[in-house]
């Protein structure tokens, strides 16, 4: 149950104003949702100044990291290069990269090609060729704040078919961007990515999905994007959470590398996409904190 203060309390978000001339009506606004039965987000879930202010810092260090990579990946390059760069460009930057040892993850980030969903191992012996996509997935810490974003790259010209599945892919996110309301629900949002993945033959992974993100690697909410409209957390002015669609050409089944544990493919092993994007739910829609 989310908890009202006195009002002449000290509000809880760290203004050191009164509570009843900060966030009393914020809070009823809340609350009032909740008697309809929906699901609100507790306190811990709505970001202080300081918490948008270091996870933005955060953010600087993940998009030069994928910047670099953007401006060296090329055809006959290993993912344990890319790996690399992460390392380098992370650490002269002063940050951590996230998913090293992340639930023993081996690796600095994630690089996932053509029927690879998400969750790639770097390696020496897998060589980018010619007509490959790929994504790389890369995620910071800095000073105890996360930021989280990936990206898809094309090696050389990739076929018109793949093409298309990248480009609809980056619009999927941007559908959900659009439909980062407050005061509405979650699931309005991931019903929004997921239809137009439909509309254009494609199908969206139903088992992973985004999350809430900042003073962790991964909060709550679960964000789906294959969700129904009124479903999910209420989205409040202060929430961070990512955007993350995976649209497969075939299929929506996956499956998990047996050997690796981690690595998830297409079950028809036909190509996926993914964007990814962390956002900040403001009282006008949404501030795209990292990309
Ligand atoms: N970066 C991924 C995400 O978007 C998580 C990767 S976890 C790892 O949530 F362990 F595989 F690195
Ligand atoms: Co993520």
């Amino acid at each position: 149950m989310y908890k009202r203060l006195d009002r002449n309390d000290i509000c809880w978000c760290g203004s050191g104003k009164k509570y009843k001339s900060c966030h009393a009506a914020f809070d009823d606004k809340i609350i009032g949702f909740e008697h309809q039965g929906i699901l609100v987000p507790s306190r811990k879930l709505l970001k202080t100044e300081k918490d948008i202010e270091g996870i933005k810092k955060s953010a600087v260090i993940n998009m030069a990291v994928l910047d670099e990579v953007g401006d060296k990946i090329r055809a006959g390059m290993s993912t344990q290069e890319i790996d690399d760069i992460v390392n380098d460009v992370t650490s002269k930057m002063g940050g951590i990269p996230a998913d090293l040892g992340y639930q023993g993850f081996p690796k600095s980030v994630c690089t996932s090609i053509n029927e690879e969903v998400c969750h790639g191992i770097p390696s020496e012996d897998i060589i980018l060729k010619e007509g490959d996509i790929i994504n790389v997935d890369c995620s910071t810490i800095l000073d105890g704040y996360f930021s989280d974003s990936s990206r898809m790259f094309c090696i050389g010209e990739v076929s018109p078919e793949k093409k298309r599945l990248v480009d609809v892919t980056r619009e999927c996110m941007e559908a959900g961007i659009k439909a980062v309301i407050p005061w509405t629900q979650i699931g309005d949002m991931g019903h929004a990515v997921h239809q137009h993945a439909l509309d254009n033959g494609y199908t969206v992974v139903k088992e992973i999905g985004g999350h809430g993100c900042g003073n962790e690697f991964h909060e709550e909410p679960y964000v789906s994007h294959v969700s129904k409209p009124g479903t999910g957390m209420l989205m409040v002015p202060g929430m961070v959470f990512t955007i993350e669609p995976m649209v497969n050409m075939g299929t929506d089944e996956i499956f998990i590398d047996e050997e690796n544990d981690w690595t998830v493919y297409t079950a028809d092993l036909k190509p996926s996409a993914q964007w990814e994007v962390e956002v900040l739910v403001t009282e006008t829609g949404c501030e795209i904190l990292c990309h």
